[in-house]
């Protein structure tokens, strides 16, 4: 099965999940979006309103605001792929519990695993915490860490620059860098691949432009 074809059969268990409490009040559920074989993944928290009426992930206010962002980093939507750690609404948009993380955790682990992006953009601190656990966003926001065989790069949730317009420049700012940190991520693997050592599984280096 091509990356494709595993995509599509990921979202088509997505669509039919019953495995937490979230399924009960979705309208649609969102598996995400995006070509399979996108070089840049971005992961936020869970759908809201919007994507739970139209089954895509970040259509409302802050997907508008993702958008110009993106273009900032000189990318298209089009050419990313677009999910979230959990595929379902949580009522309300209250924060996703651990359960229901857990219950999402291997659809997110499977779409990594199939679309094999060199760099991924966390949104926000759930998506953030799968990578850097005590971590706190304003720390490390905008930065590139090498984990295992890609760059994480966190980033402030576009929804927070609506609650807090002063993030709005900062994460202007952090986008601003991401064409040149996905160049840098494809040095990173090319001389990775071809270096004679053998890698370290749990090297994270840590790259900052700023
Ligand atoms: N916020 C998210 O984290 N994901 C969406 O899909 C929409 C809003």
């Amino acid at each position: 099965m091509n990356a494709d074809e595993t995509l599509r059969e990921i979202a088509t268990e997505i669509n039919s999940c019953r495995q937490c409490i979230l399924c009960q009040s979705r309208k649609l559920a969102v598996p995400g979006e995006g070509p399979a074989d996108a070089q840049v993944m971005l992961i936020g928290e869970g759908p809201g309103f919007h994507e739970n009426e139209q089954g895509r992930p970040f259509v409302g206010q802050a997907g508008m605001f993702l958008n110009e962002l993106l273009a900032h980093g000189g990318f298209k939507r089009e050419t990313v792929f677009i999910t979230n750690v959990v595929k379902c609404r949580p009522p309300g948009n209250r924060d996703p519990q651990p359960e229901e993380l857990a219950a999402c955790q291997t659809y997110l682990d499977r779409q990594i695993a199939a679309i094999n992006p060199l760099v991924i953009v966390t949104l926000g601190r759930f998506s953030m915490a799968r990578y850097f656990k005590d971590a706190k966003i304003s720390g490390i926001h905008g930065r590139a860490s090498w984990i295992g065989e890609r760059f994480i790069i966190p980033m402030y949730h576009p929804a927070a620059a609506l609650h807090q317009p002063a993030l709005k420049q900062t994460l202007i700012h952090d986008f601003s860098q991401l064409s040149v940190l996905v160049d840098k991520a494809r040095q990173t693997a090319g001389s990775r691949s071809s270096a004679s050592e053998p890698e370290a599984e749990d090297d994270a280096t840590q790259l900052s432009f700023f």
